[in-house]
């Protein structure tokens, strides 16, 4: 195979990369994009600020930009994301209680309701629990409305759209031994014996110098599905973009049938939020193959 996307369908997987609306006029950029990946994530653009920055009254024109250019261009979506901390309308950051809980609700219904029988798959819930050793949930006002929260927002979503997979989606979860890890493989646990709707969960996969590429990955990968969940690398970049690691990802996945798919955080160096400077994707700025990209080709 001679693209990323060809190469991840050998073993029916997919090989995705995260779109930003802005950049759909950049040709070096969909041109790439278009001929890769062939899974799309929306880098913000179906967040909660994007697609309900009034309460109730919902905005889906950028989030259906990058949806459209999916489509017609043949590749499936990732839907990114519905209950989170983090780039929530001012609306939002301003309830607590009963009204939060009715707000995150609300926002799943209109949004899932929106792509309905569209998305392969929602991150439902994103980054909710705590960095460090606790093993706990993070702080915020929605994991103040009560414990109970995630799944609520799980059994939401899967009536709101019974057709997509749903997520749970996070960051330093990569590494098996850490605490954070251990507490939402006990939650996904949890969920299952209970009967909670979880389907999959997401790795993000930042990795950088404080949160390491660690060979237990795999370890990682293995123990989520054998909870009986599909596991995809979600938001993958690698500072420094070491080739090694690059392949070193793609293998874990490889080895666990229930990995599904890996996404990538942007397409060239020069779109990743981490700035082009640490080098942590597979084209450079000029939009050439980085060496990063030829192990990840080969191991796939
Ligand atoms: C990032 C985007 O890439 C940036 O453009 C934005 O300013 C902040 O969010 N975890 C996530 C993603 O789940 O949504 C974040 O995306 C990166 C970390």
């Amino acid at each position: 195979a001679s693209t990323l996307a060809a190469a991840a369908q050998q073993s029916g997987r997919y090989f995705g990369t995260a779109i930003a609306a802005g950049k759909l006029g950049d040709q070096t950029y969909t041109t790439i994009a278009n001929r890769e990946f062939d899974m799309i994530t929306a880098e913000n653009e179906m967040k909660i600020d994007a697609t309900e920055p009034n309460r109730g009254q919902f905005n889906f024109s950028a989030g259906d930009r990058v949806y459209n250019w999916a489509v017609q261009n043949g590749k499936r979506v990732r839907g990114h994301t519905l209950a989170w901390h983090s780039q929530q309308p001012g609306w939002m950051q301003a309830l607590s209680g009963s009204s939060l809980r009715q707000a995150m609700i609300n926002h799943i219904n209109g949004v899932m309701g929106h792509y309905r029988g569209k998305i392969y798959a929602w991150d439902v819930v994103n980054e909710a629990y705590a960095d460090g050793n606790s093993g706990g949930r993070r702080d915020s006002n929605l994991q103040r409305t009560g414990n109970d929260w995630i799944e609520v927002a799980f059994r939401t979503a899967r009536a709101a759209d019974p057709s997509a997979k749903l997520c749970y989606n996070d960051y330093n979860i990569d590494n098996w031994n850490w605490a954070k890890t251990q507490g939402v493989y006990n939650m996904v646990r949890d969920f299952k014996q209970r009967g909670v709707p979880i389907d999959c969960v997401g790795l993000q996969s930042h990795f950088n110098s404080n949160s390491p590429y660690n060979s237990n990955y795999r370890t990682t990968i293995q123990s989520f599905a054998a909870l009986g969940v599909d596991v995809q690398i979600t938001e993958l970049d690698i500072q420094g973009g070491s080739a090694t690691t690059y392949a070193n990802v793609v293998n874990d996945c490889l080895a666990v049938p229930r990995c599904t798919g890996i996404t990538v955080w942007g397409v060239r160096d020069s779109d990743s939020w981490l700035g082009a400077n640490t080098s942590p994707l597979l084209f450079d700025g000029n939009g050439n193959k980085k060496a990063a990209y030829n192990s990840v080709l080969n191991a796939l």
